[in-house]
């Protein structure tokens, strides 16, 4: 939605229930004079001006907990995609390129139980994903901007992550300080034939870089989040087939989605009646004084 048209209906709302792909600006907010809410039906809150809201005394309410097993089980199911190539073979068996049988080096990949896996950020789904890595075997390093212990998991320096693990996966929230945390020397540090799996956020990469170490074949991925979404027709990522390429869809199931949309509208209602948000995101609009009358 154009923001005008937002900034239209916003000028009689008292609510608005919105989602990530609509940006939530300062401008926004500020024009919104009668907005006692705002309730977002997604954990992340990056598209909305949280300390503009904050200013303005509005609660934003958001969906966090329930999508953490849903988007914990994606990341798993990209990192087998990447290491065991599936979506490559899926392309190959529909190109009709099957004409032998059983073939001994066919679309060789390598071993996630086998594999040194580095965890940025130890968040609820960072900490779901460690769980599910520790069935099958892995080696699990570890960093979180406070450091943390946690059973079977070796906690280490950001750049450790990346210089010594097989499979580096993303799970820090977007802010100021994690954009681009998967910067290009965080890449080129990363051992050759390494995977960079992303369900967090498109912004917590330097996508031009990953696609620079991509074409040259010295690193794989798997991605669920871009910096633009959705992605262009003729984006790069699109001729690689050493990507294994999703369209956000780490929440996408249908329990989670109605279990998100749920807890987006008790935060609603309970901000248009006045009430505490129960999932509030800027939890100290309500100690602050508000700069709004
Ligand atoms: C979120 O909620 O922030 C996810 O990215 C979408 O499910």
């Amino acid at each position: 939605m154009p923001e005008s048209t937002l900034q239209e209906w916003l000028i009689d709302a008292r609510g608005l229930l919105c989602a990530l792909s609509t940006p939530i600006t300062a401008s926004l907010i500020e024009r919104a004079q009668k907005l006692s809410v705002i309730s977002t039906i997604s954990v992340g809150v990056d598209h909305i001006d949280l300390s503009a809201a904050s200013c303005a005394g509005i609660p934003v309410g958001h969906t966090p907990g329930v999508l953490t097993d849903s988007t914990a089980d994606l990341t798993l199911g990209l990192m087998l995609a990447v290491t065991r190539r599936m979506a490559e073979a899926d392309r190959w068996v529909r190109g009709g390129h099957w004409a032998t049988g059983w073939q001994s080096d066919l679309l060789l990949g390598t071993d996630l139980s086998k594999a040194i896996v580095g965890i940025v950020g130890l968040g609820p789904i960072g900490e779901a994903v460690v769980r599910r890595l520790t069935g099958f075997g892995c080696s699990v390093l570890a960093w979180n901007r406070t450091p943390k212990a946690l059973e079977g998991t070796q906690m280490v320096g950001l750049d450790e992550v990346f210089e010594q693990s097989d499979i580096v996966s993303l799970h820090t929230a977007l802010n100021e300080e994690t954009t681009h945390i998967a910067s290009a020397a965080r890449l080129a540090s990363m051992r050759p034939g390494a995977a960079l799996i992303n369900t967090g956020r498109g912004l917590l990469v330097d996508e031009a870089a990953l696609i620079r170490e991509l074409s040259v074949g010295r690193l794989t991925a798997g991605l669920d989040v871009f910096t633009e979404e959705p992605l262009a027709a003729n984006h790069p990522l699109l001729a690689l087939d050493n990507v294994v390429l999703l369209p956000h869809v780490g929440s996408a199931t249908t329990a989670t989605r109605l279990a998100m949309v749920h807890r987006a509208m008790s935060n609603l209602h309970a901000g248009m009646t006045g009430e505490r948000l129960p999932y509030c995101a800027n939890p100290n609009v309500y100690t602050a004084s508000p700069s709004r009358p």
